[in-house]
């Protein structure tokens, strides 16, 4: 696995979908004609709060339904699979609230995302126990080099309900890559992260596309969006309203519009845009 922006896959999607659509009784949440993440990017989904940005996420990562379209991942129909399933396909997310189990220890945690028993079928058949058990250590090996990758090895015995807010999307984000996925969603991945640890935090989100994983993330902050992104989609009543660079995006009329005309979008953010918007 190993593509960059400005490697063959930047031109390929690595997840396409048309014509989605999620209606809440008279609400339109979610009316996506036509989306595209190139493989190899960092993609940021942004848009003013309500936008539909957490319900598109849903739809496609299989934790909601849809009322009408078609997503595919590398090209293969994946359209309403649930998410276990395509978590084997190469497609994992987080949540904007995070998940972990706070029994759990941190390593239990990760664990519980390693992919499929290796030692299954004829394999299994014939080494038995012994491919097991090397299946387990391996695991475990992978599992701690995540945690310490994310500054979490110290922990690693611990509950994870002892962890701060921040240090639980570390963890998210580490169990996230225990299933060594195709493509990543992250969902506000630094809502609630300490500001010193946002540029860990960013830095491994780079580190993760530099080994072959595309991202495509959901953040409010505008200049993380700026720093961090190859490609930007701005959603805003459930729609698509521009694609482009992050340059290309925030200076779009309809975009600046959308982030001053929303009451709670943050005043930071707007002024942020449209002081963007008016460079050259
Ligand atoms: N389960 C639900 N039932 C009813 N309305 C919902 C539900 N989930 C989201 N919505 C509505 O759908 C719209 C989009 O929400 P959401 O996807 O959370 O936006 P964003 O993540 O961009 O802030 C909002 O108006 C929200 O109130
Ligand atoms: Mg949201």
């Amino acid at each position: 696995m190993t593509s960059s922006p400005s490697g063959h896959e930047t031109t390929q999607p690595i997840l396409s979908a048309q014509g989605v659509q999620r209606r809440f009784g008279g609400l339109t949440a979610v009316d996506v004609d036509d989306f595209v993440v190139r493989g190899g990017t960092i993609t940021a989904l942004i848009g003013p709060n309500g936008a539909g940005k957490s319900t598109f996420f849903n739809v496609l990562t299989g934790f909601d339904r849809a009322d009408a379209g078609a997503w595919q991942l590398e090209g293969r129909e994946v359209t309403g699979l649930p998410a276990y399933r395509l978590a084997r396909q190469g497609m994992v997310r987080t949540f904007q609230l995070t998940r972990s189990l706070a029994d759990l220890t941190l390593e239990e945690n990760v664990l519980l995302a390693a992919p499929g028993q290796r030692g299954e079928g004829i394999g299994g058949a014939l080494f038995g126990r012994r491919s097991w058990r090397r299946q387990e250590a391996d695991n475990t090996e992978r599992a701690q080099e995540l945690l310490a990758r994310f500054g979490l090895e110290q922990m690693a015995g611990q509950p994870a309900g002892v962890l701060s807010g921040g240090q639980r999307k570390l963890l998210e984000m580490a169990r996230a890559l225990m299933s060594e996925p195709r493509l990543l969603l992250l969902d506000e991945p630094m809502a609630g992260v300490n500001p010193r640890l946002v540029e860990t935090l960013l830095d491994h989100i780079r580190q993760v596309r530099a080994e072959g994983t595309t991202i495509l993330f959901v953040e409010h902050d505008m200049d993380v969006v700026a720093d961090i992104s190859d490609d930007v989609v701005c959603m805003a009543f459930g729609k698509v309203l521009a694609t482009g660079t992050p340059a290309e995006v925030m200076r779009d009329p309809e975009v600046i519009d959308a982030y001053l005309g929303s009451d709670e979008a943050g005043d930071d953010d707007s002024a942020r845009l449209a002081g963007k918007g008016r460079q050259p």
